[in-house]
């Protein structure tokens, strides 16, 4: 049994609650900071770690941090994306849930280590137990004095503020993210300047994913060598896989950075309903490029993915059987990420709408032949010519699909109908 971090509240009562986090070694983290550490060794610590953001690009926390200008005489601040809209990646919720004061503390180490005295913690709209939740336990930390002025009789002030989106997938995007925060429409911003520099309200501001920052404490409890011993080379400690999909067992599993994806498929969510075999996996949420099964021996690390030119992103697995009909998948995936595209940029905005309309009319028997290359020449035209990533998002499905299942979309143009028993 491998250990665990964040998943052994999972099954503890009340384990949102501080009484019940402090019995279990809570708050420690921050009172031993706060008493002797300075934020440039927290950094360090965190970098030592190989902590990376688990939101989904798996930038290195510890570097994120140290770019937030010392001398600069602005604000500083902490967000906290809890919007958690990429189909098929349901873990932050968990996080909120369950460890709900595990995450406030490492907010709190985060925010005194970037010199922030403001934390907003961004909530997608569709969270209405989770936000009332995180709302209520600030409460009580702002009691305990955990949280407002000289926190645990030190220093250091910091309040943490919950703002609830609205419901659109754009908003999980750092820079739309911030708009919308700001009571703008959540449209993603150039880059640069990167967030690090101008960020919320055009002051210094650090985006962490909800999971990137619950490690934190663990980390500075336990040390930075005992964290990055757990996970692979350069990608530190444990992390939490959401599985869904045609498994016996699907949820959020807790393991070590490079745990091979079969061994989550088969050994944690117990392999496929009815015995049926595998015909595709999503490794890292719906805008992964697609696996196939002679693919799932791949150690599920930001690199080890990206070797074989796919993405571990936000550990979103999607499990696939083999009376999955490729082309309705891709539809669906295409459909989404065209709803969800913002319309600021022409190849995302037009792009999106035209692999949706060549699918349907795959799908309907109305192919032509040229679609499938036309297809492909879509999504090639958008990546790399976009504001932000759910352009690349969008496409890299596409490409994926396309490429590894060409045989299927061919037969469903030549005959207009799909050769997949139950379609
Ligand atoms: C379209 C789009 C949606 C995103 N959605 C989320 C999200 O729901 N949650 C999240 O943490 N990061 C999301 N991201 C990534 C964020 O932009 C950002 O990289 C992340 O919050 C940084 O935190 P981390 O370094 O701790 O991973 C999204 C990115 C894109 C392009
Ligand atoms: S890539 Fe799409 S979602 Fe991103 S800014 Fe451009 S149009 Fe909007």
């Amino acid at each position: 049994m491998s250990e665990k971090i964040i998943s052994k509240f999972f099954d503890i009562e009340d384990s949102h609650t501080i009484d019940v986090y402090e019995k279990h070694g809570g708050y420690e983290a921050i009172r031993k900071v706060l008493k002797k550490w300075t934020p440039e060794e927290i950094i360090k610590e965190v970098s030592n770690a190989n902590l990376r953001g688990l939101g989904g690009a798996g930038f290195p926390a510890g570097r994120k941090w140290s770019f937030i200008p010392k001398n600069s005489p602005k604000p500083k601040y902490l967000v906290i994306n809890a919007d958690e809209s990429e189909p098929g990646t349901f873990k932050d919720r968990y996080v909120i849930d369950n460890y709900t004061h595990g995450l406030f503390e490492g907010i709190m180490i985060a925010s005194y280590a970037i010199g922030a005295n403001m934390a907003f913690i961004y909530i997608r709209g569709e969270y209405v137990r989770q936000a009332e939740r995180l709302v209520e336990q600030i409460e009580a930390a702002y009691k305990k004095g955990y949280l407002g002025k000289q926190i645990f009789g030190s220093e250091f002030d910091l309040d943490l503020i919950v703002h609830r989106g609205a419901g659109a997938y754009i908003c999980g995007e750092e820079t739309a993210l911030l708009e919308s925060l700001e009571g703008k429409k959540g449209w993603p911003r150039m880059k640069p300047p990167f967030p690090a520099i101008e960020g919320v309200f055009r002051s210094p501001t650090i985006v962490n994913n909800v999971e990137t920052l619950a490690y934190v404490p663990t980390i500075i409890k336990n040390g930075a060598d005992s964290f990055a011993n757990l996970g692979s080379e350069r990608n530190g400690g444990l992390r939490l896989y959401s599985i869904s999909g045609h498994v016996k067992n699907p949820g959020v599993y807790e393991l070590p950075m490079g745990t091979p994806l079969r061994e989550i498929i088969y050994k944690h969510a117990g392999g496929l309903q009815n015995g049926n075999g595998i015909k595709a996996v999503v490794p890292g949420g719906s805008s992964s490029p697609i696996l196939t099964p002679d693919e799932i021996d791949v150690k599920m690390d930001f690199d080890s993915l990206a070797a074989i030119d796919s993405m571990l992103g936000s550990a979103g697995i999607i499990v696939m059987d083999e009376s999955t009909c490729m082309v309705r998948a891709l539809y669906v995936v295409t459909r989404f990420y065209h709803h969800e595209s913002c319309g600021q940029c022409t190849p995302c905005r037009e792009g999106t709408g035209w692999a949706e309309k060549v699918l349907k009319r795959i799908l309907d028997g109305n192919g032509r032949p040229e679609d499938i290359d036309n297809l492909v020449e879509i999504a090639d035209n958008i990546i790399g010519n976009t504001i932000c990533p759910l352009g690349d998002a969008a496409a890299l499905p596409i490409q994926s699909y396309v490429k590894k299942f060409r045989e299927e979309f061919e037969y469903h143009v030549r005959e207009g109908k799909c050769d997949v028993k139950g379609h």
